[in-house]
Formats: C-alpha cells, structure tokens, sequence
C-alpha cells in the first residue's frame, strides 16, 4: 500500500505523520536497511509511515503510561496497513532506553516530547544521542499552533509543544529546523 491508500484506511492523524514525516526523511536520506527507533507509540501513525517506507523500526511506550495516548491499538494499525511485519513494539521509558550505544540510524519522537515529563527530557535527550549511530539523526516533531488547537477540540488541557534545543546539553551536536505543515521538525546530529 501506498501512503495515500494507507491515508484512506487509517485517516488524518496518518496524514499529518506522512506529509511532516516524509520533509525529515527527504533531508535525512537514510540509507534502506536504516534501524530505526520510534519512540512513542501512540496510535503508530509514525511507526507506520516509516515501515511504509521500508524501514525496520523499533517502537515503544512505557507499559505503566495510562494516558489516553498509550496502550492505543498501533498493531491493528499496522495490519490494516500491511506493514506489522516490519514494526516490533518493546515497551520502555525512553529515559532509560533498552538499547545498545549507537544502535540505531534515526530516533525519532513524533508528537511526544510535551507528553513526556518536563524533569527528564534531558535525560531523554542524552538517551536518543546514546543509542544513535555516529551519523545519525535524532528528530522530534512538536505540534505548530494549527495542529495544537486541532487537538485540543478532543482534549482541551493538551500540553503546548515543547523545545527540544531547552534539553539538549551536548555542545558537539548540531540543529537543523524545518517548518512542517502542522509541526515542527527539529533535527539534530552529532558533530564530525
Ligand atoms: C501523542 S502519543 C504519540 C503519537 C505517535 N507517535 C503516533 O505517531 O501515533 C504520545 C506518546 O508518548 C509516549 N510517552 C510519554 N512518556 C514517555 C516516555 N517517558 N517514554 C516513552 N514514551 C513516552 C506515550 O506513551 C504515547 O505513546
């Protein structure tokens, strides 16, 4: 399935992970077997633009989150997509990641780090950096205004979006940004 068919299955959310999504991807150019780390779940909108892209990815929330946007049915997602075979789901905290240093090509958070708690996004942030691969990239999507008050008419005390560059403690890693349609796309890589 194409990201369009997949867009008529699953809806707009997917729409917005595909159409922001594919602006990082084009500047990242990963090569095809790229590892690659979605972290938080959610739905799977993002997991699912990336397996529909070819990638394998690793996806994951923590087990004890039980907020409206955990636990959410990302595998029937996926299945409806045609891509579970290429998505594996390890609930972990993303402050203290599961993972080996420099296993991944990418780590990415789309619309998740307002949701994760204000005291340990640095840590998150030094976690992703960790896991990443010397020439990788970390990239996190936060919510432009339009999209914060779309989502905001379901759930009304949604947190603003938040800052990555306000977390990040590493004077060897440099930022990109680039204006999305409805998020902002914050891009970082480790200095050569
Ligand atoms: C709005 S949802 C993300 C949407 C999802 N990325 C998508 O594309 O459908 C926010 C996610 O952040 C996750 N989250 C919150 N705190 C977290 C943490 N400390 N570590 C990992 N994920 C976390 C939640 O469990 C939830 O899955």
């Amino acid at each position: 399935m194409d990201t369009k068919a997949i867009s008529e299955v699953l809806g707009e959310r997917f729409d917005v992970a595909a159409g922001d999504g594919s602006r990082a991807l084009k500047e990242l150019g990963l090569p095809a077997d790229a590892a690659t780390l979605d972290v938080g779940t959610g739905s799977g909108n993002f997991a699912i633009y990336l397996a529909s892209q070819g990638y394998r990815v690793i996806t994951g929330e923590p087990s004890t989150d039980t907020s409206q946007y955990a636990g959410r049915d990302w595998a029937l997602n996926a299945e409806k997509a045609g891509v579970l075979d290429r998505i594996r789901f390890e609930a972990f905290d993303a402050s203290k990641l599961p993972f080996e240093a420099g296993a991944f090509d990418a780590v990415f958070f789309f619309g998740v780090l307002h949701h994760i708690d204000e005291g340990v996004r640095s840590e998150v942030f030094r976690e992703a950096l960790r896991v990443l691969k010397e020439n990788g990239a970390v990239v996190f999507f936060e919510p432009r205004t339009e999209m914060l008050e779309r989502v905001r008419v379901d759930d009304p005390g949604h947190p603003p979006a938040a800052n990555p560059s306000n977390y990040l403690h590493d004077q060897n890693v440099r930022e990109q940004r680039i204006e999305g349609a409805l998020m902002d796309i914050f891009l970082y890589r480790k200095s050569a």
